[in-house]
C-alpha cells in the first residue's frame, strides 16, 4: 500500500442460516446457538490518512443512519485509535444494506473498519486481539471480524468453525420497516429451544436446506407481530421458482432464500423485485473468506 492511499473493506451481509435461543442471562442477553454465514453482497467503507477521525456516510441507505458519536464505525474507530496512539483516518461509508435489518449491517461495518484501520494504520493486532476490540461493539462483530461461516454460542460470540457450505445462490428481500434488535428479542415466548449443530452441510443447497428445515429461527414470530411484511416476504420467497428454503436472517425483518445457483436467484428475484417494487430485493450468493 503505497503512502496516504485510501484502504476499502467490504462487510459482507451477515446470515444467521437458523437461530435457536437456547437461554437468557442475568442481564437479559439471550444465549444463542446458530450458524452465521456470509454473502458476497454488503456496505463498502474506505479509510484514508487524516490528523483526526471523521466519518461520511453515503449510498442508498446512508439516509437510515446518522454519522454522530454512536455510530458503530466511529465506535470501532476509536476503540482502535485508542490503541495506536490516538492516530486519526478519513472514513467513508458507502451503506448498501437495509439498516436495523437483520443482516449485521452495524456489526458488519465496525468489523471491516477494523480490518481497514488495521492495514491503513499497520496496527500489529491479529484476530484474537481485534476480536477482544470488537466484542464491547455489539454481540455480532466478532462473526462478521471473522467474516467466516461459524457456529455461535453464547449471546453470539462464542465462535468455532462450522462445516463448509455448498455453492448457493441467495435472494435477500426486506419489506422496508426497520426493526430494533431489543424489541424483536422481547417478544420471544415459550420454552427454549435446543442447541443443534451438524458436522457436515451436504454437498448442494437442496442437502443443506434439508438439514436447516430441521432447525428454525426462533425470532421470526416475534418479528411477524412487529412486521406482518416479513409473512409476505416468506410467502413470495417460497413461491420463487426453485427455492429451496426459505427463512427471517436475525431479528429482521431481513428474510432470505436458499436456491441452487446464482442463475435461479437472480431469476426468483427479478420477479419478487417487479411484483414488490417497494421491497429491497437482491440476488447474491454464500461467500466464505
Ligand atoms: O449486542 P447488540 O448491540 O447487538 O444487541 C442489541 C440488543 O439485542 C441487546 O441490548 C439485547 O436487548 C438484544 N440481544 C439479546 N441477546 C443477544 C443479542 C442481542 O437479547 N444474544
Amino acid at each position: 500500500m503505497a503512502e496516504g492511499e485510501p484502504v476499502r473493506r467490504t462487510a459482507p451481509a451477515k446470515l444467521n442460516l437458523y437461530l435457536h435461543v437456547v437461554g437468557r442471562r442475568d442481564d437479559g442477553y439471550h444465549l444463542l446457538d446458530t450458524l452465521f454465514a456470509f454473502c458476497a453482497v454488503g456496505d463498502v467503507i474506505e479509510v484514508a490518512p487524516a490528523d483526526a477521525l471523521s466519518l461520511v456516510v453515503e449510498g442508498p441507505f446512508a439516509a437510515g443512519l446518522t454519522a454522530g458519536d454512536d455510530n458503530l464505525v466511529l465506535r470501532a474507530a476509536r476503540a482502535l485509535s485508542v490503541r495506536c496512539n490516538g492516530r486519526g483516518a478519513r472514513l467513508r461509508l458507502i451503506k448498501n444494506l437495509p439498516v436495523a435489518a437483520g443482516l449485521g449491517g452495524g456489526s458488519a461495518d465496525a468489523a471491516a473498519t477494523l480490518h481497514a484501520l488495521s492495514a491503513l494504520w499497520q496496527a500489529p493486532f491479529d484476530e484474537a486481539a481485534l476480536s477482544a476490540l470488537a466484542a464491547p461493539l455489539g454481540a455480532d462483530v466478532p462473526a462478521c471480524l471473522r467474516g467466516r461461516v461459524a457456529f455461535a454460542g453464547g449471546i453470539g460470540d462464542v465462535l468455532v468453525d462450522a462445516p463448509s457450505l455448498p455453492p448457493c445462490g441467495v435472494v435477500l428481500c426486506n419489506p422496508g420497516k426497520a426493526l430494533r434488535t431489543p424489541d424483536v428479542f422481547a417478544r420471544r415466548l415459550g420454552a427454549f429451544s435446543t442447541s443443534q449443530r451438524f458436522a457436515t452441510a451436504g454437498r448442494d443447497a437442496a442437502a443443506l436446506a434439508a438439514i436447516l428445515r430441521n432447525r428454525r429461527n426462533d425470532l421470526t414470530p416475534g418479528a411477524v407481530s412487529l412486521d406482518p411484511g416479513i409473512a409476505e416476504v416468506l410467502i413470495a420467497l417460497e413461491r420463487g421458482a426453485g427455492c429451496r428454503l426459505a427463512r427471517m436472517s436475525g431479528s429482521g425483518a431481513t428474510c432470505f432464500a436458499l436456491f441452487d445457483d446464482a442463475e435461479a436467484a437472480e431469476a426468483a428475484a427479478r420477479v419478487i423485485a417487479a411484483a414488490h417494487p417497494g421491497w429491497w430485493c437482491v440476488a447474491t450468493r454464500i461467500c466464505d473468506r
